[in-house]
């Protein structure tokens, strides 16, 4: 069992209160989140089906007298910066994440103060459940409190993608800090990155939720990623003269595709391929999904998956792996890897009641290089980014 949403945040409270030697102001939490289905369509305006998980990363805030940021001193990991210099370190830091979010929040003309933090928290880092989206939330989310601001909740993650893209380097899309700001609990979250409406879709009773780490480090996924980016995007310039002016793949259906495949070269016409089935599979996911029909949804899964590998290549061998062990087991819907790929995480939807068989065979017969295991849990879903203040 992962410790409560409540314990994580009391963690941050009580090593703000032992290291600051004070009680916080207030302290925030976001959750990490699983994506359902919907890969790589985000920042092509398409749609995502996400969930948010009950592993939370908290910060403790609290006011200082002077100008600066600090945070999690006394811990291996301490740093300090005035509010005037907040720039992305040179080698990439945790405090980027943080930086990012003060520094962008002062861009918007919001006055801030300086502040103590602590960050505590279990989202899994370097997994692909979106440790950074979780940090950049609670961040904002504490900040926020702290500076007795008001910021719509869209806008604050928004707010948090622009850190990611200008102090992290990754020109992520909206996904994984709308989920991170916006899930509900027992509800999967079907998002048009476009419009950014969106609807909390009810998950039916009866079904677990299996998250397979492999452990393989997304070492790939800044540079990979931004290339899988680029890669859509001259899709979409060579497809633009003869669909009318597109401006993103959002705009193209799998059957102008096909037709127009000669326009595009082999790699692009993959990519391109990918994102507009997937934006098709979340579609009708949602449906499944609203008609409780999980089978048709699991198939989808698997049909996201196989897309993933073969044409948008952001599988690997370990995660292809999990995807075919979960294949073999009852009771199991679907499986398919989760985020941006190049490792990190596999999820698998199974019905209750067969989840200990499914985690037993993933167990046994999971073997990644080195013959390193598999990290395999139950993940509940949970409610969005919150803050609560600290009575004094
Ligand atoms: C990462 C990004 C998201 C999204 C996924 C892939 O998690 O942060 O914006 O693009 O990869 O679906």
């Amino acid at each position: 069992m992962s410790p409560s949403r409540d314990s994580i945040e009391q963690q941050a409270v009580s090593a703000y209160t032992k290291h600051f030697g004070v009680s916080p102001h207030a302290v925030a939490s976001a959750p990490g989140r699983v994506n359902l289905i919907g890969e790589h369509t985000d920042y092509n305006e398409g749609y995502v089906l996400p969930v948010a998980i009950d592993r939370a990363t908290a910060v403790a805030v609290g006011a200082r007298d002077d100008d600066r940021l600090v945070m999690n001193p006394g811990s291996a990991q301490d740093a300090s910066f005035p509010l005037s210099r907040l720039y992305p370190s040179e080698r990439r830091a945790w405090t980027d994440y943080l930086t990012g979010v003060a520094s962008l929040l002062q861009d918007r003309g919001s006055p801030i103060r300086g502040a103590n933090m602590y960050v505590y928290g279990n989202v899994p880092r370097g997994a692909g459940l979106s440790s950074s989206a979780a940090l950049e939330l609670a961040t904002a989310f504490a900040l926020i409190e702290l500076n007795g601001l008001s910021i719509p909740p869209v806008e604050t993650a928004k707010l948090c993608q622009r850190a990611e893209h200008e102090f992290a380097g990754v020109k992520c899309g909206i996904m994984d800090q709308f989920i991170s700001c916006l899930g509900r609990k027992d509800h999967a979250l079907l998002l048009d990155c476009r419009s950014l409406a969106y609807e909390h879709v009810p998950i039916p009773a009866g079904v677990d939720l299996i998250v397979c780490d492999t452990g393989v480090k997304r070492t790939l996924a800044g540079s990979e990623y931004n290339r899988r980016r680029e890669e859509c995007a001259t899709g979409v310039r060579l497809l633009s003269p003869s669909l009318g002016g597109i401006t993103s793949l959002r705009d193209v259906s799998p059957a102008q595709l096909h037709d127009l495949r000669g326009l595009l070269d082999p790699v692009v016409l993959r990519r391109c391929m990918h994102v507009v089935t997937e934006n098709d599979r979340v579609q009708r996911s949602a449906a499944a999904l609203r008609e409780g029909n999980l089978s048709e949804f699991g198939k989808l899964m698997y049909d996201s998956h196989l897309s993933l590998r073969r044409d948008f290549e952001v599988s690997c061998p370990e995660l292809d792996l999990v995807v075919d062990l979960c294949a073999g087991c009852d009771g199991v819907y679907g499986a398919r890897m989760t985020g941006a790929g190049f490792g990190g995480c596999a999820i698998c939807l199974t019905k209750e009641g067969f989840t200990d068989g499914v985690i037993a065979r993933l167990n046994a017969g999971y073997h990644g290089k080195d013959g390193k295991k598999a990290s395999v849990y139950v993940c509940s879903t949970d409610d969005g980014a919150r803050v609560t203040p600290i009575a004094p």
